[in-house]
């Protein structure tokens, strides 16, 4: 039997990218939706401006979403529909469960979204055991390392 039958997500895609560009980084991104299930979280761990946005643009376009992909700061969290939905977060400002349970994201864990997820590092003890944990970071002005870790 092929042993990378069983691994799931872990198998289906690359460690480590390299992106030189907006558009390559959201076409990780794009690479990766492909691999995604409802249920699933994507968090995303790296700092302000370091592309977050970019990488959950490139999972709705692999998703096939006509949407506009942009940082829930002030809503806390955006909803692109699809089947499974893309449900989108911005943890910036999250401390604490109650917060957290405010921002619907264990009813939308629930209920099967694909949870994508920026500031993850807030809500770390919260993320389910088979989240995809990707940091990003900017060695360089326009360069993005997306490693899973
Ligand atoms: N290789 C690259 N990949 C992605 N973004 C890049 C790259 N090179 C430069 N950039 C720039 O980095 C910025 C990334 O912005 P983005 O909003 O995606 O970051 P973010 O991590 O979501 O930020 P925030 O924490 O403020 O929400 C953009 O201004 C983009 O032009
Ligand atoms: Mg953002």
């Amino acid at each position: 039997m092929d042993a990378n039958v069983n691994a799931g997500v872990c198998a289906a895609f690359a460690e480590r990218w390299e992106t030189h560009s907006v558009t390559e980084t959201e076409a990780v991104g794009a690479e990766i939706a492909a691999s995604l299930h409802g249920g699933q979280v994507v968090a995303l761990f790296g700092g302000m401006g370091v592309g977050k946005t970019a990488f959950v643009r490139g999972l709705a376009k692999g998703l096939n979403l006509d949407a506009e992909v942009s940082s829930p700061t002030f809503a806390l969290v955006h909803d692109y529909g699809g089947n499974p939905p893309l449900v989108h977060f911005d943890m910036y400002r999250i401390s604490g469960w109650d917060d957290l349970d405010t921002t619907g994201f264990f009813d939308y864990l629930d209920a099967g979204a694909i949870l994508a997820v920026e500031w993850s590092e807030n809500i770390e003890n919260a993320l389910p055991p088979d989240a995809l944990r990707l940091r990003i970071s900017a060695p360089d002005p326009n360069i993005r390392i997306i490693e899973r870790f």
